[in-house]
């Protein structure tokens, strides 16, 4: 079996002291926010899903001591990670707090801008975040969201579909099919903030690619272990895992020698809304 298909995710500071918190994917969508995010003087901000502290961090040193920033995350080593570079790089104008994006704890009208960099993936419940997003801002108050969307490394997913019909897997290639399509185009992400009360002020679509040498070194990227593995092992029966897999990385590897490298294009956006 495949060494990648053993890895497993362990929370516990020996992780959290080698996590990369800026990885060349969160960086991608990072440069999106800040190329338009418009910076404004004694804001009181929420990050959320921020992780072990991006963008919240970056954005407190970018907007200085007028304005105050939370970072909302359930994540408690995260949070470890992120207060202690909030006392490293001194840091007095941020604050780790320990929740969800569907339980926002602050009061009705009293946050001007929220911004959340690759979280709505996440979120258990986006309907929900919208609608605690809207009653936490204040009028004119802004919500900016990056993300990626659905057509997200289509060349993979296309070879994995095709995998699994040649090896006459159909159901699971349907679901890995609706699996993908759980991300979200902008048509669906632009209803979600109109449905909860937010017009969408400004939108911007961009893509980049991800280039990989073959399927092999895809597989055991150390970041696509640790964000996407477990979701496309839970999409098979557990018997199936290394079958499947091999038969997937032999086609992604012949498909890399003919194409000159695994080459991923990731569409994403940067959608804002404001509260009317
Ligand atoms: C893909 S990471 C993004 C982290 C970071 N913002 C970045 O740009 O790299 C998603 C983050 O959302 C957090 N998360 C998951 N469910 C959440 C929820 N319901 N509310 C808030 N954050 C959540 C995770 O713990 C994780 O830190």
């Amino acid at each position: 079996m495949a060494d990648y298909l053993d890895y497993k995710f362990e929370d516990n500071q020996g992780f959290i002291d080698t996590y990369d918190e800026l990885p060349l994917w969160s960086a991608a969508f990072g440069l999106l926010l800040f190329r338009h995010l418009e910076l404004k003087p004694n804001l009181t901000v929420i990050d959320l899903g921020s992780g072990t502290g991006f963008p919240l961090l970056e954005l407190a040193g970018r907007l200085g001591k007028s304005c105050k920033l939370y970072g909302i995350d359930p994540w408690k080593n995260a949070h470890k990670r992120a207060n202690k570079k909030i006392k490293n790089y001194g840091l007095d104008n941020v604050e780790m707090i320990n929740s969800t994006a569907e339980q926002i704890p602050f009061g009705d009208n009293s946050i001007d801008l929220i911004v959340s960099n690759l979280g709505i993936n996440n979120f258990e419940n986006p309907p929900v975040v919208f609608r605690e997003c809207h009653r936490v801002l204040k009028p004119k108050g802004k919500l900016v969201l990056t993300t990626n969307l659905n057509g997200h490394w289509k060349e993979f997913y296309n070879i994995f579909e095709a995998t699994l019909r040649q090896l006459r897997r159909e159901k699971i290639a349907e679901t890995l099919i609706s699996h993908q399509e759980h991300r979200g185009t902008i048509q669906s992400i632009t209803k979600l903030f109109t449905d909860n009360g937010l017009a969408v002020t400004r939108y911007f679509e961009d893509n980049f690619e991800m280039k990989f040498l073959d399927g092999s070194a895809f597989l055991n990227h150390y970041f696509v272990k640790l964000g996407w593995l477990s979701s496309w092992k839970s999409l098979l029966p557990e018997e199936e895992i290394p079958d499947i897999f091999s038969a997937l990385e032999q086609n992604l590897n012949s498909h890399s020698l003919k194409s000159g490298g695994l080459k991923l294009t990731v569409p994403m956006a940067y959608v804002e809304g404001e509260k009317e």
